[in-house]
């Protein structure tokens, strides 16, 4: 898609194309990070771009575990926490430590797509849970879908591309599906939370946690999206605090950011994020964008799920076929993704962390080629 919109802005216009298919934060992350940049250029001290222990900073993982404590509740301390390379390395570090080849991963439609390639590093296979009509995974088909192959379900909320918040509800039914099938199995079978927008929600209830579904817990997250430092690459893992092997845990996720390359999260950056543990981008911005976006599309007549966070929309095609349709409105210089990349057909994901001139301009393409299909 990045690829495509380049093009057709060479084509057009750049001015002339709206393109809502891509997850970039549209903010620079906040002052503070420029402040501390600035003082790390003029002060580097000794040592600073040198290599370091594999999981990362020994201040940075106390940060994170200190901010983690104020909120869950928990206890963390620096021994739960891996610094990573962005949320992708997290997931890799996770799954090459927990899985061996020809294991399954239970993944929620709508998911985001990179899971399969993820789970295919490391010789592992994606299986798929359906979506209700308010994108909540029919958790009733865990049963049939968990085999003795089974070794993880990666869950995401705020979801991308849909937008929705799984409730604390869904979440302690997942737990306590997965622990009557650690029974019935015999062995672990652990929940990985991804949780890269989990400061990014709308509404004032606080986030839902998963550690306190269950034991087998892990999450996995970056400051891609909620600090604005996508390209940086840099986040962590944050195993369950209450879980009686996490020692091994962390050994197996410090060695696997070892021997997959990532070594250890970006040093520069792991100093920064210390003191940034509190600070997030502007969340009041992509609310107004969403209620915008929103309110313009079922004024049309879309069907959409007003989301509770992430910066994601994930509207229903008025017609079957989700790639006929966004080719359809690319044709308008309108640029979103087809849902089957997320594992629902008939929909399509709209991102609207995007300027004013894209979310203005957007709207008359969106009209046009629904009215052409109604
Ligand atoms: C659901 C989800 N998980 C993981 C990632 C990877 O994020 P990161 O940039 O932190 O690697 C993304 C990025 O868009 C995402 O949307």
């Amino acid at each position: 898609m990045f690829e495509e919109g380049i093009l057709l802005k060479a084509k057009v216009g750049a001015d002339k194309v709206y393109d809502l298919s891509l997850g970039n934060p549209i903010f620079e992350p906040p002052p503070k990070f420029m402040e501390l940049l600035r003082s790390y250029v003029e002060n580097p001290g000794v040592g600073l771009h040198r290599y370091m222990p594999n999981a990362g900073l020994s201040e940075t993982r106390s940060a994170v575990a200190e901010s983690l404590t104020n909120e869950t509740g928990l206890t963390f301390s620096k021994e739960d926490i891996v610094m990573t390379c962005g949320a992708g390395g997290a997931l890799n570090i996770i799954i090459k430590t927990l899985i061996n080849p020809g294991d399954e991963i239970i993944v929620f439609a709508p998911y985001f797509a990179e899971y399969f390639f993820y789970a295919d590093n490391h010789g592992g296979k994606c299986v798929v849970v359906e979506h209700d009509d308010k994108f909540m995974p029919k958790l009733s088909m865990l049963e049939s879908l968990v085999t003795e192959k089974t070794k993880m379900v990666i869950i995401n909320s705020p979801n991308n591309p849909s937008g929705v918040v799984y409730p604390t509800a869904v979440l302690t039914k997942l737990g306590q599906i997965i622990k009557k099938l650690e029974t019935k199995y015999g062995r672990d079978i652990f929940i990985v939370s991804d949780e890269p927008y989990r400061k990014i929600i709308y509404k004032d209830d606080p986030y839902s946690h998963i550690y306190s579904a269950h034991s087998n817990t892990i999450v996995a997250t970056s400051h891609s999206k909620d600090l604005g430092l996508a390209g940086e690459r840099i986040g962590y893992v944050a195993v369950n605090p209450y879980h009686e092997n996490k020692g091994e845990i962390i050994d197996g996720l410090t060695f696997s950011n070892r021997v997959l390359g990532f070594v250890n999260a970006p040093a520069l950056i792991q100093h920064l994020v210390t003191n940034l543990q509190n600070e997030t981008v502007n969340v009041e911005k992509y609310k107004q964008n969403r209620d915008f976006l929103w309110t313009q599309l079922t004024d049309i007549g879309y069907e959409v799920i007003k989301p509770e966070g992430a910066f994601y929309m994930f509207p229903k095609c008025p017609i079957q076929d989700d790639v006929q349709y966004v080719n359809k409105l690319r044709e308008n210089n309108v640029l979103v993704v087809p849902g089957s990349g997320f594992g629902s057909p008939g929909y399509f994901r709209i991102s609207y962390c995007v300027d004013e001139n894209t979310l203005q301009g957007c709207i008359d393409g969106f009209r046009k080629v629904f009215l052409d299909h109604t």
